[in-house]
């Protein structure tokens, strides 16, 4: 089977306040096949959460990432933010809910960017809700729910646009062991329904354990 997500060589350099280069990422290369669900371990700051910013083309790098067939660190900001919003479903490790906005509102907002029907992302917004075991939360805002509730609301919101690849950061990191069972089982479905590939960044060896493969991360370069 042809991999859907191809890596090669890939570095991330930054220049924190123009000083000295730092490289974050040193030459990872891998493969993904379609609908594989992949969990990403490591030691805090071995290069998880860069991984993910550079394949959703969040952050630049060189070196090729194709993800069916797309050049994602080739694509300009633009072009970038576009596909994104069409095939990437991106849960944070630090959420990042707008504090402005209810829960339902956070969820369906990349559904309205994204041109679909607004009942329809309405709909499957709530039914998220339900699963996740947040309904009665819907109205409530970010700054009134627990670290383990938003973070239900960021995988809400990830999953609304049924999108093609689903990179979660930590997704379960705050959440007790039934809500972190819950979280997965509503990332498996997503590929049993309609073939989602998601890589899952997680410490947690339950997690992984629910995963088609681990990759492991040390010092920024993978070793399988
Ligand atoms: N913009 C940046 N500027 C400078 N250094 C950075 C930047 N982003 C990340 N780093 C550094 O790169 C390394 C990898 O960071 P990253 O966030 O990818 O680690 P991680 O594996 O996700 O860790 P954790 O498990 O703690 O979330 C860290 O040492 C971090 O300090
Ligand atoms: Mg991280």
């Amino acid at each position: 089977m042809a991999s859907i997500i191809q890596l090669k060589d890939v570095t991330v350099t930054v220049r924190p306040n123009n000083g000295h280069r730092i490289t974050i990422l040193k030459n990872v290369s891998f493969d993904i096949d379609r609908s594989e669900i992949v969990a990403v371990m490591g030691p805090s700051g071995s290069g998880k959460s860069t991984l993910l910013h550079a394949m959703s083309g969040l952050i630049p790098s060189e070196g090729d990432i194709e993800l069916d067939g797309i050049k994602v660190n080739k694509l300009s900001r633009t072009q970038a933010a576009a596909w994104r919003l069409k095939n990437v479903g991106f849960v944070f490790q630090a959420f990042y809910l707008q504090s402005y906005l209810t829960v339902i509102q956070n969820i369906i907002t990349p559904g309205s960017f994204a041109s679909i029907p607004k009942q329809d992302v309405m709909q499957r917004a709530m039914g998220l809700l339900e699963r996740l075991g947040m309904s009665d939360k819907a109205e409530r805002y970010p700054d009134e729910l627990s670290g383990g509730e938003m973070q239900r609301v960021a995988i809400a919101r990830a999953m609304v646009c049924t999108p093609m690849y689903v990179f979660a950061d930590e997704p379960t990191g705050n959440l007790d062991a039934t809500n972190a069972a819950h979280i997965i089982d509503s990332l498996l479905e997503m590929r049993k329904l309609y073939g989602a590939t998601i890589i899952i960044v997680t410490h947690s060896p339950s997690v992984a354990s629910r995963c088609d493969r681990v990759v492991y991360m040390k010092d920024g370069a993978i070793y399988e």
